[in-house]
């Protein structure tokens, strides 16, 4: 091969051009043309400073901007051609600066390097990610926040271990969801303030001899400072592991939601109907309305974790400070941040859609002996029993209730008595579930008048 074979960006000290398996496993053109609006606002921020700092004449500068500009446009609009040969969005972009504006187009990499740059693009595209990802979630607890106050006193079984344990409320039930999403909203929030330095003129690892004002392009980028050590600031991917490690719980909330929406809308529970926009049918079944919806938000929680482990991986053993390694950053990051955005629209489309079914939770919520501590809790209050003598005597009630295939309401006065003969008419008034969880009332407990407190301050929260 001629010398003309090898890269125009970097093959000055090259013979030869790379051999095919070479360029196809060095190459990221296929995917970090994804980045290709940060990469031009990161160039744009570059000419701009080498212009004040005195770096480039002003006009080189403008030259840049303008051209700079084209290529964007050519990139949105379609027009633009990626090649493999020029490996990576970064010599893409430069390369046809330079077929558009000329000579000034080789000053725009003074004082820069493909790692300083491949750290900003990236940071600003995560960034924008989470800005996306705290939007979605905002929207899926405002979705909650509306179910939990048309339903604040609608009853329904709440579990442990899935085996019915007391009633709780509807609204109840979705305000922990928006208490585990606002979790996930404030890691995002908090991931964003850490990250947002500026890798921009750490150049290759060094830093640079040329004047460059690394404040100047921090600010235009929108980043609260610059990072304060080059070699960190071109290895760092922490920002991308927050971003996905908050990712991965917030996706793991989704599929436990999913879960309980899958149970939920089954013919066995009925506890909700799910949209017809949000369910699909079966091509034999005809009476199947599926919660497709939901079973891909559980399934998707393994690509977002998968993406997390992923990029742990490659960077576990890296020296400082570059690596070819960390090109494999992105694809498992571009994908969770897909589905993670795609799975909380979902969501929320979902949450906004469904009905619950108030007959079907009520019915539910009083079967399964689901009063029974508040049996035992009437039993200390009402005879001063101590509790674990309670508990025994409600107990004794259950196992009653339960070989003659009854509720502990369905019982009679005399049969409480037998087996224990101080209990009064009174404990009826206990055995209720809408009195159940109208006693609830300790902070965070599940009555209507906590719940619509809780909601209260979550719409003035957002
Ligand atoms: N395409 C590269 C990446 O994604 C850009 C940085 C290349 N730097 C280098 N020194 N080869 O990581």
């Amino acid at each position: 091969m001629t010398k003309d074979t090898s890269n125009q960006m970097w093959g000055g000290r090259f013979a030869a051009g790379p051999d095919a398996i070479m360029e196809a496993i060095n190459a990221s053109i296929g995917f970090d043309q994804r980045m290709a609006a940060q990469d031009i606002a990161g160039s744009r921020a570059h000419a701009a400073m080498l212009a004040a700092t005195g770096i480039v004449t002003d006009s080189d500068a403008e030259a840049m901007r303008e051209g700079l500009l084209t290529v964007l446009s050519e990139i949105e609009t379609g027009k633009f051609e990626f090649s493999t040969a020029l490996e990576d969005i970064h010599m893409n972009v430069e390369a046809r600066l330079k077929e558009i504006i000329g000579e000034p187009a080789g000053r725009l990499h003074t004082g820069r390097s493909r790692n300083d740059q491949v750290a900003t693009d990236f940071k600003l595209w995560v960034r924008d990610q989470i800005d996306a990802a705290i939007s979605g979630v905002e929207a899926l607890i405002r979705a909650l926040l509306a179910q939990a106050e048309a339903g604040a006193d609608w009853v329904m079984p709440g579990f442990t271990h899935l085996q019915t344990a007391q009633p709780v409320t509807w609204g109840h039930h979705m305000m922990a969801y928006v208490e585990m999403f606002g979790r996930d909203k404030s890691r995002f929030e908090d991931a964003r303030k850490r990250m947002n330095e500026s890798p921009l003129g750490a150049a290759a690892l060094a830093g640079t001899s040329f004047p460059i004002d690394r404040h100047m392009t921090a600010e235009a980028l929108g980043f609260d400072r610059p990072a304060a050590n080059s070699l960190d600031a071109v290895s760092d991917r922490d920002f991308a592991l927050e971003f996905l490690a908050a990712a991965s719980i917030c996706a793991m909330h989704l599929s436990r939601f999913a879960e309980e929406l899958v149970i939920w809308s089954s013919a066995q529970f009925r506890f909700v109907t799910l949209s017809d926009r949000f369910s699909t049918g079966s091509s034999i079944m005809p009476q199947k309305k599926n919660p497709d919806a939901a079973e891909l938000i559980r399934a998707k929680i393994g690509r977002i974790f998968g993406a997390n482990t992923a990029l742990l991986m490659v960077m576990k053993g890296l020296p400082l400070a570059y690596s070819k390694d960390m090109q494999e950053d992105k694809e498992q990051v571009f994908d969770a941040a897909d589905n993670l955005m795609l799975a909380l629209a979902a969501m929320e489309g979902m949450v906004k859609d469904m009905s619950a079914n108030r007959e079907s939770l009520e019915a539910a919520a009083g079967s399964g002996f689901s009063t029974a501590t508040d049996l035992a809790d009437w039993l200390v209050r009402a005879l001063n029993m101590p509790f674990r003598d309670a508990h025994h005597v409600t107990g004794t009630l259950v196992a009653m209730a339960e070989s003659r295939g009854c509720d502990l309401p369905d019982l009679s006065l005399e049969d409480m008595t037998s087996v224990h003969g101080a209990i009064t008419e009174d404990v009826f008034g206990v055995l209720g579930v809408h009195n159940s969880v109208a006693s609830r009332t300790s902070y965070g407990g599940t009555s209507p008048v906590r719940v619509l407190e809780q909601v209260a301050r979550w719409k003035e929260a957002l």
